[in-house]
């Protein structure tokens, strides 16, 4: 454990995942502090990584066409300014990433491996391991970050609320076993992740309840675009949580979706297996509704060829009882990404000073309605590089006082996942977002554990009952048709409960 007292005036990353390791390592030789909650590597989303990161890097590719399938697949809701910039910067991003050691996955010749995943034009996701990108870049970049002397690492120590006095943040809350800090910093950046711990099936760890948003939002931070909740149509459909990932580079590579008779139900779809990940989920929930199992069948595409390209997912499907080379693959969707996050421009500023927000956890307008597959990776990593910049040196005058001893409460999502998955999954209603509000509204004032899970669940259902339309990811059966005139949602914990 280092000396806190000796940390003087740097800036703090709440979260160790991908955004949160390459945001240190960009501003390295300044010094920073990366606070983690869980031990490093244990509790990141971006551990769990398969695809890979998209980058226009192919013979026959280019960033327009790139740019094109992002804007595509984000359903008219992409920031498309933004989107230029991060598919622009990917190609120098993966370079750096190959600078720092990673081991991408490269052919005979030397070239990188590039996989095919849905909505994408052309085979642009950059892999290693085969399906263990995740793991690789972890393996890498904490080796970076643990010899790199200018990032103190606090392991165990939870943020529990951003401090702000006119406007901006002055300092930060939290808590080690040992007792509970203030912590003075006039800079903080998020990258604590995802939501998807609020579901019952989810691909993310389960403790991702959606920490940042909470911290944002009890800081005054504007949050953009809640409503949008990424579900993956191919988890693996066993009892384990968080779900094993069927990765969408399996269908890259030719597997079909059947049903229990082995009918492929997605043949007349433009697109097929390769349509727009909302596309895909909803086709599989609807045939679950109706009674139907569904399957991945990479029979005939991979056969015995599937462990060796899919390592991960094979030893996932051994363990669940299926040998996905001679037995299709039970597969069902699960919640998986937030587009949706704290509202930053371009240099990954929030509406709070000195609250800067990283990766999943910040909304920069890239993913639309409808994230395209492996564009998340890449975006954590192109925008650390701007987001270090932009926070640049230290501040003086740093002290760690004691207070006196509260009694830390670790959030707890668990309570919150019948209620989220009912009213917030696939398919929703204003019946159902409406009854998920009243109940959320009495636990996310409260001071259990499951107050600030009961928040974050509470703003997205919030944001959801106002987006009165269908597009991408958010599906109302009550509003099943696009609305031209929609516009981006932008809510604070304030605003949120204008008009409801
Ligand atoms: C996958 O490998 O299917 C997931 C990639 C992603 O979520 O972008």
């Amino acid at each position: 454990t280092p000396d806190i007292h000796d940390i003087g005036g740097a800036p703090i990353i709440i979260g160790a995942g991908l955004a949160g390791l390459m945001t240190a390592i960009h501003m390295a030789p300044q010094p920073v502090v990366l606070l983690s909650r869980a031990p490093l590597g244990t509790e990141a989303s971006s551990t769990l990584a398969q695809g890979g990161l998209a980058a226009s890097l192919g013979e026959d590719d280019a960033s327009e066409l790139h740019l094109a399938d992002t804007l595509a697949a984000g359903d008219g809701y992409c920031d498309e300014l933004m989107a230029r910039r991060v598919i622009e910067a990917a190609p120098r991003a993966i370079e750096n990433l190959i600078r720092l050691g990673v081991a991408f996955d490269r052919s005979t010749d030397g070239k990188l491996r590039l996989g095919l995943e849905a909505a994408h034009s052309r085979r642009r996701i950059v892999h290693a391991a085969g399906d263990g990108t995740g793991r690789e870049l972890f393996r890498t970049l904490l080796a970076a970050v643990r010899r790199t002397r200018s990032i103190t690492i606090l392991e165990g120590m939870t943020a529990l609320r951003l401090i702000v006095a006119e406007g901006s943040i002055v300092g930060l809350l939290a808590i080690l076993p040992g007792g509970a800090f203030a912590l003075p910093t006039r800079r903080v950046v998020l990258a604590t992740g995802g939501i998807g711990g609020l579901f019952s099936d989810t691909t993310n760890p389960l403790a991702s309840f959606g920490h940042g948003l909470a911290l944002a939002a009890c800081a005054g931070a504007e949050l953009a675009d809640l409503e949008f909740v990424q579900f993956h149509p191919t988890a693996l459909d066993s009892p384990r949580r968080p779900m094993p990932l069927v990765s969408e580079a399996v269908r890259g590579e030719g597997a079909v979706l059947v049903d229990e008779h082995g009918q492929r139900f997605l043949a007349d779809t433009p697109g097929a297996e390769l349509a727009s990940r909302d596309v895909v989920a909803r086709a599989i929930s609807c045939q679950l509704t109706a009674g139907h199992r569904v399957y991945l069948d990479a029979r005939q595409c991979l056969g015995p060829k599937f462990a060796k390209r899919f390592p991960t997912i094979d030893a996932a499907c051994r363990q669940a009882g299926i040998d996905p080379a001679v037995e299709p693959i039970p597969v069902r969707p699960a919640a998986h990404y937030h587009m949706g996050g704290v509202a930053v421009d371009a240099e990954g500023r929030s509406s709070v000073s000195g609250l800067w927000a990283c990766g999943e956890v910040a909304c920069t307008g890239l993913h639309g309605a409808n994230r395209l597959a492996s564009n998340s990776l890449t975006e954590a990593v192109a925008t650390a590089a701007w987001v270090a910049a932009s926070v640049g040196g230290t501040c003086a005058g740093w002290q760690w006082p004691r207070l006196p001893a509260i009694v830390p409460v670790r959030p707890d999502p668990s309570p919150m996942r019948q209620i989220v998955s009912n009213a917030l999954g696939i398919i929703r209603n204003g019946k159902g977002l409406r009854q998920a509000v009243t109940a959320l509204l009495p636990i996310a004032v409260g001071e259990t554990a499951a107050a600030d899970p009961a928040l974050v669940a509470m703003l997205i259902a919030i944001a959801a009952l106002r987006r009165e339309e269908s597009r991408g990811s958010h599906y109302r059966s009550d509003f099943p048709g696009r609305d031209a005139a929609a516009v981006p949602s932008r809510l604070t914990l304030c605003t949120a409960f204008e008009n409801a």
